[in-house]
């Protein structure tokens, strides 16, 4: 592979590919989304066609885990069986190997197993781990189907390979795991904290100072300024200006957009995450309701902040507030 890059399905978004050690593809994986160089990516690994051994062996080229307490290995194997393939990263201390443009120079590396068809199949063709971090330009809304990865960057790469619109919808979620065992929360995501807890037992907050950029306040944001709201938006007490648009949390759309007409606001578009108040569902809509709001170019867009902060909750509220957040 000359350096080109293959947009990758995967059942939470769609990821920009290029081969863990193939360095100008790497590089260009920066151009392209124009992420800045201090943000690292993502290792991506499968489990082979002979499904042999536990799935954390895949890991073991790109970690280097000689400092670990065996009971923290452990930890580490118990956490790839239960939750690999599938939406889980991992961030561990990496191996000597590894280049520096996919860990931007740090010590650890970031690594999951993908549960998506296609991207099985596109590792096991190369035959070696893919880096992908979301098929988005740096801090806008990440894709969850081909048609959203040509819109953001299809000028620029020469591959996207269509497995359908993402299950899960939203990004994986990140943990650090260290040598005593110890894990803390990066990234809240697809699998749901408590589901992670309820193996480790405890897991920490991430701590103050920010260790990737991927954590930082503004991120996901469409071309509009986000309003979030906490509370039901047919109640919001605001006085009309401009076009809007209207993200709704759960139930009918119908009597919020009149609600809100009648209040005098211009309303240009509006979906619902979920009618039914289902965060599965709420979590695979979002990043798609996002474009779709953003694509009417309305002055604002007004979203309702998911109500519950437990399960795929956590990681709803997560990008709405990032993607509200001062730019
Ligand atoms: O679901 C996903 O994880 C998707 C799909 C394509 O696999 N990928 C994804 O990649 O979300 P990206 O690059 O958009 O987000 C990666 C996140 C960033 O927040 C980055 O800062 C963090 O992982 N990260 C990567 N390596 C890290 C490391 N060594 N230490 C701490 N955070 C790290
Ligand atoms: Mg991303």
């Amino acid at each position: 592979m000359a350096g080109e890059l293959v947009g990758m399905p995967t059942e939470t978004v769609y990821g920009l590919a290029a081969i863990v050690d193939n360095p100008v593809a790497i590089s260009n994986v920066y151009a392209v989304k124009q992420r800045p160089l201090f943000d690292p990516l993502i290792a991506h690994v499968a489990r082979g066609e002979a499904r042999l051994g536990s799935p954390f062996e895949r890991a073991l080229e790109l970690v280097d885990i000689s400092g670990f307490q065996s009971a923290s290995i452990d930890l580490l194997t118990l956490l790839a069986s239960r939750f690999w393939p599938g939406p889980l990263t991992m961030v561990l201390p990496r191996a000597p190997g590894v280049n520096d443009l996919v860990t931007a120079g740090l010590t650890t590396i970031a690594v999951r197993m993908p549960a998506h068809p296609t991207a099985e199949r596109l590792i096991d063709a190369t035959g070696r781990p893919l880096v992908a971090p979301s098929a988005n330009r740096f801090g806008r809304i990440s894709p969850t189907s081909a048609q959203a990865v040509i819109d953001e960057i299809g000028d620029r790469i020469e591959y996207v390979l269509d497995g359908g619109v993402c299950s899960i919808g939203v990004e994986s979620t990140v943990i650090a795991v260290e040598a005593d065992g110890t894990v803390r929360l990066l990234r809240p995501g697809g699998v749901p904290t408590e589901e992670i807890a309820h193996v480790v037992g405890r897991i920490g907050p991430r701590g103050a100072r920010i260790e990737a950029p991927g954590q930082t306040p503004s991120h996901y944001a469409p071309r509009a300024p986000i309003l979030l709201v906490d509370g039901p938006l047919a109640a919001l007490q605001l006085d009309p200006r401009g076009t809007i648009a209207l993200l709704v949390a759960r139930g009918p759309l119908p009597p919020v957009v009149e609600a809100l007409s009648s209040a005098g606001h211009q309303v240009v578009a509006a979906r619902v995450l979920s009618s039914e108040g289902d965060e599965r569902e709420a979590a695979r809509n979002l990043f798609a309701a996002l474009r779709d709001l953003d694509a009417a170019a309305p002055d604002w867009i007004i979203a309702e902040a998911w109500p519950s902060p437990t399960g795929l909750g956590a990681a709803i509220r997560d990008r709405l507030a990032r993607a509200s957040a001062p730019r």
